[in-house]
Order: structure tokens, then sequence, then C-alpha cells
């Protein structure tokens, strides 16, 4: 009975695989923080329990947590599990290695790779170098950190005086570059936020303005950021047109496409990143759009050589790195020490579904947020908050309220009532000042049922407010 715990595991895991996408489970169910303390059995104990008891405990765990994979799953950025990742995540830790060097972790090394060479090449480079880091937060810092490397190059060895130094972003860009800054000591100050259009996109003639007015103000521009899949509206900052003020100001162009990257894979939407072959650096996330488990996100850039300069310290881990070895040895190009292998469970879902797998993927949800888009907009009691670029959608009710504030209230409201009820998931936020619900295309088992079904919750919800 030696392993009777887990094969009771893989039994949860595959009652709780199969009915995933059972619509008739709720997506979450509503605790209190104290009630579902009792109901897991929080505390630790002097003493262990049995293996049923443990059997239990995960059981219930696993019945608890949100069901990210569930039909009416609407709200992050990421979502599902394919049987090809989650196959991948369990190869990952039955090996349990870490990949700093080639000696410890020899075939993750060629994984990862391959599956960073591979990535390059949709971005349009023959070579790259790069990394997976632990998100497309950590991407983001560790691209501000080569970019700040290479325009301030005494900063690994002196420090750096922050205050000089300033980096622009779309207004709409990702929090994570305002905690990067904090991190690499430039503060949020030193992020200038460039207003975008009503497309969502970051205006160049403003950023060309800021520009000047940050040199002249004395600080040192050394970055542009552009956000290709911004996190609220979808939007796609033109690369193109930054790399030109880049390539004019002498800055490094970062490309934050933690959600967009995916439309590299398809002929009909890879004209949203028109010009990533000119970028100095790219955030693609495979755990956002592509749905590899979380997480799964990497850093590349063209420029052979700048990660190792800024990530190694082969001298002083004499522990780890040995003189010999150098380009196999992945833990010189990393923040971290020891790191998980996120490349194996993206190369093993792309092992199964082919290029073609990820392209047939996002163009059917650019089909659905089509389609959710068409029935806001001809719904009388909706609207469209701002254009739809790619898998967000933007809405809001509005019925007859014409007040703005009550509008908003009216918004949140329905989204605390539907998170309560338990039946549909999507995030709330704010474009303009209006709330907004953002329902994301971003799981595969979404379909034209799963929209149909969020809309008419919506309003049902809508007619029980007061
Ligand atoms: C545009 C963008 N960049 C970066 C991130 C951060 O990614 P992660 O959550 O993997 O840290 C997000 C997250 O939603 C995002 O929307």
């Amino acid at each position: 009975m030696e392993n009777s715990l887990l094969e009771g595991v893989f039994d949860i895991v595959r009652e709780h695989y199969r009915q995933r996408m059972d619509r008739e489970l709720p997506v979450r169910k509503w605790r209190t923080p104290t009630e579902l303390a009792e109901i897991l059995k929080v505390s630790i104990d002097d003493t262990g329990v049995d293996t049923e008891e443990l059997l239990s405990v995960i059981d219930t765990y696993i019945s608890e947590c949100v069901r990210t994979q569930h039909p009416h799953f609407l709200q992050p950025l990421w979502g599902g599990l394919s049987e090809a990742g989650l196959a991948g995540e369990i190869a990952t830790v039955l090996s349990n290695t870490s990949i700093y060097t080639w000696e410890i972790a020899p075939a993750a090394t060629l994984v990862e790779m391959e599956m960073l060479a591979t990535l390059g090449r949709f971005a349009g480079w023959d070579q790259v170098d790069g990394t997976f880091t632990s998100g497309g937060s950590n991407s983001n810092m560790l691209a501000l950190l080569l970019a700040r490397d290479r325009y301030f190059p005494n900063s690994k060895i002196e420090g750096v005086d922050g205050g000089e130094m300033a980096v622009f972003v779309s207004a709409d860009a990702h929090y994570s570059l305002l905690m990067s800054a904090h991190v690499l000591g430039i503060g949020s100050k030193g992020v200038i936020k460039i207003e975008t259009d009503e497309k969502g996109q970051m205006s160049s003639d403003a950023l060309r303005v800021a520009i000047t007015d940050v040199r002249d103000s004395g600080r040192t521009p050394f970055c542009v950021v552009a956000t290709t899949g911004t996190t609220v509206r979808g939007a796609f900052d033109s690369i193109d047109e930054l790399a030109d003020v880049c390539h004019d100001e002498d800055l490094w162009l970062h490309v934050d496409a933690a959600l967009g990257a995916p439309c590299l894979f398809s002929p009909k939407y890879k004209h949203l990143m028109a010009g990533i072959e000119r970028a100095d650096s790219l955030t693609w996330d495979p755990h956002k759009l592509m749905g590899v488990p979380l997480t799964c996100s990497v850093l590349l850039t063209p420029h052979l050589g700048n990660l190792g300069d800024t990530c190694s310290y082969i001298k002083s881990a004499h522990y780890l790195f040995q003189e010999y070895g150098e380009e196999y040895d992945l833990g010189r190009k990393s923040l971290q020490c020891g790191r998980r292998v996120d490349a194996l469970k993206l190369w093993i879902e792309w092992k199964s579904c082919g290029t073609s797998g990820w392209k047939d993927r996002i163009e059917r949800y650019v089909d659905l947020a089509i389609e959710l888009e068409n029935y806001v907009v001809e719904h009388p009691d909706l609207e469209l908050v701002c254009e739809r670029i790619f898998t967000n959608v933007c809405l809001r009710y509005k019925g007859s309220i014409s007040d703005e504030n009550e509008i908003n209230l009216f918004n949140e409201k329905i989204r605390q009532q539907m998170v309560r009820d338990g039946k549909f998931m999507v995030s709330v936020a704010k474009v303009d000042q209006k709330t907004i619900l953002r329902p994301v295309i971003c799981n595969p088992a979404i379909d034209t049922e799963s929209l149909n079904g969020f809309i008419e919750e919506m309003i049902r919800i809508a007619s029980t407010i007061n």
C-alpha cells in the first residue's frame, strides 16, 4: 500500500478534471474566511493525519478553489487547463529539478533553449537570448534592468542614482512597470505615463514631446515600453511608431506582450505586433492566452550577451557554476538561483497541439470576443465602452440611468452580486473613469453558450437591483 496516497490523489485529479467544465457547478462558492478556515481544517497539529484524512483534505481544498477551467470563468487574463499542460506540470514536479546548470538539468536545459529559440523566431529574431521568469511582472522588471545596464553601465557595480533616470510607458501599462521602477531604484516618479488615444494606443507624438521635456528637466530617458495587449482594453501600441521614436532618441524599446504575443501565431492577427523584430526585448506569457499552467513567462532579447552580463556572478557562485559549460548553464542568465522548469509544460503542450493549435486557439478566442461584442452592441441596455481590439470586451450596463456615478455604482453592484452568486466570474475595472465589466476570452471552455449566459445573468442581476 506504499503508493495509496498517490493512487488516491490521482483518483481525485481524474474526478476533478472530469467535472471541470460542468456548468451545473458554481465557478466559486461564496464563503466567509472563518467558514472556509473551518471547512479546510486549515490549522496544523502536532501529530500528522492518516492517508484517508489527507485525501479528504486535498479533495476539500480542490473543491473550495475557484474553478478556473469552468466555461463561465471569464475573469483574468488566463484560464483553463489542457490535459497536455497538466501532464507537463506533473512531469515537472516529478523530476523536481532546478534549471541552473547543464550538470543538474540536462534535458530541461535543451527544452528551455528550444522554447526560447522558437518563441524568438516568432518575434523575427534568428538569434535570441532569454529566460523563463516567475511571471510577466518579473519579465518586465528584467527588461528594465537590461535597459538600465546598457545606458548606465556602472550601475551593476556602483549602484544607481535612480532620480536621474526616466522610462516611458503607456497610461494603460501594467502596474508591474511601477513596481519594477521601485525595485530598480528608479522610483515611480521616473515612470512617465504617456496618454493614449481612443483606441487605447500610446501616442507617439506625445511621447516625443515628453522625452524632450524630461531631458530638459535633467533626467536621462533610457527606455520606452510598448504594451501589446493592455490589461483592461486589450489595446496594442504601435511597435513600429515607437521603434521610430526609440531609434531617433537612442532608447531601449521593450515590448510588454505578456497578453498579446500569441497573435504572432496567426496570419490574421500578427499585424497587431508589426515591427516586433525592431524591439530590444519582449515579455511573452504563455500562461495567459496560450493557457499553459501558471506560471510560464518569458523574457526575450535579440542582444546576445546582455542577459549574461547583467545576471552572472560566476566568481561568487563558484559553488554552482564552473568555468566551463557557460553556454548550457542557463542559471547565468536568470535573476533566480533555484528555478522551476517552466519550459517543460510549454514544450509538452506545443508538441501536443503543434503551432497550428496555438493559431486555432487564438483565432477562436478573437471570434468569440467579436460575438460578445456584437451581443453588447445590439443589446438596448448595454454599452460597449471602448472598441474591442483583441480578446478583451469592455462593457457596462446602462439601462435608463443617465448619471455617470450612478451607472458606476450600478455596475459595481452587478459584479458584486455576480461573484456572490457564483455562476460567472468576470473582473471589474475603469476605462476613462467609467466602471466596466471586462470579460476576457482566455479559457478554452468558453463558448457561445457561456457568452449568452453571461449577458442573461448580467441582465437578470440588473433587474434585481433597485
Ligand atoms: C500587459 C500585462 N503585462 C504584464 C502583466 C503581469 O503578468 P503576471 O501576472 O504574469 O506577473 C500583466 C498581467 O495581467 C499584463 O496584463
